[in-house]
């Protein structure tokens, strides 16, 4: 067993990380054979080149939520997402609504901020006769860089030196980058990154700056905190269409209790976590199926749910005097549909294709509203028959399919498991019966 650092192990050819690694760790003797039957037989050197160290590949399903009307196009939105019962809920939210008008959306801004942090004892106030010297300095120097986004319609809107509060000597350059139909981080860490050293050169030429000794860089890098790059999804409809969730409650029973779960999680944080989650449900799995990075978007929703101090829910429920229910979600989506692994991965390419080859401000609403339908669609069973109902029909049908149990034996379980608890024993028993039956 491994006691010591494996050395060189990335510059070694896959064949041999993996002996290197069987040598090393105590791992399953079939490791390389399950490794070699998840690696595609056509494209593997692309998806080797994704990430570092690959070894193999990671299935996850790729699914589809149709029916999807936002600002009156219809979509089919694909679905990247391991949890049962998420593509389901976002299918029925998604036609539920499509019936009554559909999501509408706006984009509040798509601009999006990085910065060069740095160290320096001067007053904030000393800059601004310079500000805007400096300011074309910077721009200059990344013009080579900037020149290709400035003909999409984007690049840098602005530049500013804000002191960082309570923190004397520390101060951020904030720049503000437009990065049109692309997510941008490339962009804007390669810019940010370039103008370090002229900005260094500005502070030390300048005697007005120079007096207050030593500038010193710490780092340069994006912000994902994108709260210049929001978008708002709505759904609304007369109480007395929200029927088909109601269950065995009135409409108006129904919207009352929907509004004060959703009320709960603006108050409460345990709640909010779980509430907010249910909306990464759906707006991940979108932002994963189309190559976009869900890590950036989760960190960005999740500060903003905070942004008050307290961690609240990100959407929000009204019920108004003239009965019309209204449901909405703001959330900042830094994404891309172009660059990146939008085009390169050919399932991402693929899940872009499908949705028309939209924008990144219409992808922008479509995670969103996906986003908006499962979380209506939880919302509305947590308030009615529970979250459990659903998922235990797709735990049915995985312990169904772990007993290979036939076309003929799922629907005759299906059947009987409708008003009986579903267990792996149950399950079991129910199709031991059945066979025993038959072969009798
Ligand atoms: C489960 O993945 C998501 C829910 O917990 C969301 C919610 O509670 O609102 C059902």
């Amino acid at each position: 067993m491994m006691n010591s650092v494996l050395q060189g192990f990335s510059k070694l050819s896959r064949k041999e990380k993996i002996e290197k690694l069987l040598d090393a760790y105590h791992l399953p003797s079939d490791f390389p054979n399950r490794l070699a039957s998840y690696r595609h037989a056509a494209q593997q050197d692309l998806f080797d080149d994704f990430s570092e160290n690959t070894l193999s590949n990671y299935f996850l399903p790729f699914g589809v939520a149709p029916n999807f009307r936002i600002d009156d196009q219809w979509y089919v939105v694909p679905m990247v997402v391991e949890e049962s019962s998420v593509v389901a809920a976002a299918s029925r939210a998604a036609s539920f609504w499509a019936k009554n008008g559909g999501f509408k959306t706006t984009i509040h801004g798509t601009l999006k901020k990085g910065h060069i942090w740095f160290k320096w004892n001067g007053p904030g106030k000393s800059l601004n006769a310079l500000s805007q010297k400096l300011n074309q300095t910077l721009l200059d120097a990344v013009a080579p860089i900037t020149a290709n986004m400035e003909k999409r319609g984007g690049g840098i809107k602005e530049i500013s030196i804000i002191p960082l509060p309570d923190q004397p000597s520390i101060y951020q350059l904030e720049v503000l980058f437009e990065t049109a139909d692309s997510m941008g981080a490339n962009f804007i860490n390669s810019c940010l990154e370039e103008m370090k050293e002229p900005l260094k050169k500005f502070f030390h030429s300048h005697d007005a700056l120079k007096q207050y000794g030593e500038m010193e860089i710490i780092m340069a890098i994006l912000s994902n905190f994108t709260t210049e790059c929001l978008v708002t999804t709505k759904v609304e409809c007369p109480i007395s269409a929200l029927k088909p969730f109601a269950a065995n409650l009135s409409t108006e029973q129904f919207a009352e209790k929907f509004k004060l779960a959703m009320d709960i999680a603006g108050w409460d944080t345990s709640r909010a976590v779980t509430h907010n989650k249910g909306i990464f449900n759906g707006t991940d799995a979108v932002v994963i199926a189309t190559g976009n990075d869900f890590r950036a978007v989760e960190a960005a929703g999740h500060a903003w749910a905070a942004r008050g101090g307290q961690y609240r829910s990100l959407s929000k429920c009204n019920i108004s005097a003239d009965n019309m229910f209204r449901m909405e979600l703001t959330m900042p989506m830094a994404l891309g549909t172009v660059g990146g692994l939008t085009r390169l991965h050919p399932l991402a390419k693929l899940a872009i294709e499908m949705l028309g080859n939209p924008s990144a401000r219409k992808l922008m609403s479509i995670a969103a509203s996906a986003g908006l339908a499962n979380n209506f669609s939880a919302v509305a069973s947590l308030v009615t028959t529970g979250i459990q109902k659903g998922h235990m029909k797709l735990h049915l049908s995985n312990l169904l399919n772990t007993e290979e149990a036939s076309q003929e034996e799922k629907s005759a379980a299906e059947q009987y498991f409708q008003n009986k608890t579903v267990s792996a024993k149950a399950v079991k028993d129910f199709l031991i019966n059945r066979r025993q039956q038959i072969n009798s």
